[in-house]
């Protein structure tokens, strides 16, 4: 069996560098490191860093009777009204936002700041565009990528969640040109999920089976599964190499595997390791 390991997959530069702050800060504080929400979508990651005093919570109230040495916030980013209450608190925060993410907030704070109505693509109950939503005015609204676009004002102003597919931009835009008179478009797709959904379809269009590694939770892993899936490859979405399951095998020549951006290197290894072994 010949294994194809997809370009780019993996952690990505923001997860690289949340998790590298993570680290630094548990290796410095020792203690009483939380991190608010958890820090990427990926449970044995949490995990790891649990054992190094790394844990997280779920609210600010989760915060009350602890002993804080530092609040790590992490790279989804989180509402402003909530990044006040934290400061306000006084606690130590490490921001471990990924960077473009802070651009796609603070795009949605110029628009409005402009007098345009800011459209977020995205995924209504994802934490970043729930943080992304929070900069911009009261009047913005938040569209998934298939969902059709409401009435909305003459001039709009449309900011992208970083994990959607060019393809969601492309569709919603079509749908907006007819709707209004001007659009300003910030495409604030990250290029690492571009070219990591690819990459993913490269490998899937040469593979007779795909292994998708990553969080059940994460919604960019979840969406690469779909990819696969959608090209009419057998998919498993699978967290640890535990659940690699040799039946899948049977009569493959070439067995493709992909990640998502919160998965560590480590994983993706293990599991190659594991399909070797079979
Ligand atoms: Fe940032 Fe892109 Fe990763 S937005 S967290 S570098 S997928």
């Amino acid at each position: 069996m010949k294994i194809l390991v997809a370009k780019g997959a993996g952690f990505c530069f923001g997860v690289k560098r949340a998790i590298n702050i993570s680290f630094d800060i548990a290796k410095e504080k020792k203690t009483n490191v939380y991190t608010f929400g958890p820090i990427i979508h990926n449970p044995q990651v949490i995990k790891k860093l649990e054992t190094l005093g790394v844990k997280p919570v779920k609210d600010q109230n989760d915060l009350k009777r602890k002993k804080v040495n530092a609040l790590i916030i992490r790279t989804h980013g989180i509402p402003l009204e909530k990044m006040t209450k934290l400061e306000e608190a006084g606690y130590e925060i490490i921001d471990a936002t990924c960077p473009y993410v802070k651009k796609a907030q603070q795009y949605a704070k110029l628009l409005t700041t402009e007098g345009y109505q800011v459209i977020i693509l995205g995924d209504k109950n994802h934490p970043e565009v729930e943080g992304i939503l929070s900069y911009a005015g009261a009047d913005s609204i938040v569209v998934s990528p298939d969902e059709s676009l409401p009435k909305v004002s003459k001039k709009i102003g449309i900011v992208v969640q970083t994990t959607q597919p060019v393809d969601a931009l492309k569709r919603l835009l079509n749908r907006a040109i007819v709707q209004t008179r001007e659009i300003k478009v910030y495409n604030t797709i990250c290029i690492s999920t571009a070219l990591r959904l690819k990459e993913t379809e490269k490998v899937a269009g040469q593979a007779d089976v795909m292994i998708v590694v990553g969080g059940k939770n994460s919604a960019n892993t979840t969406q690469l599964a779909n990819l696969c899936r959608s090209l009419s490859v057998p998919t498993y979405h699978i967290e640890t190499p535990d659940e690699i399951d040799k039946r899948w095998f049977g009569n493959v020549e070439v067995v493709g595997v992909t990640a998502g951006a919160s998965t560590p290197d480590w994983i993706i290894e293990e599991v190659k390791g594991r399909i070797k072994k079979i």
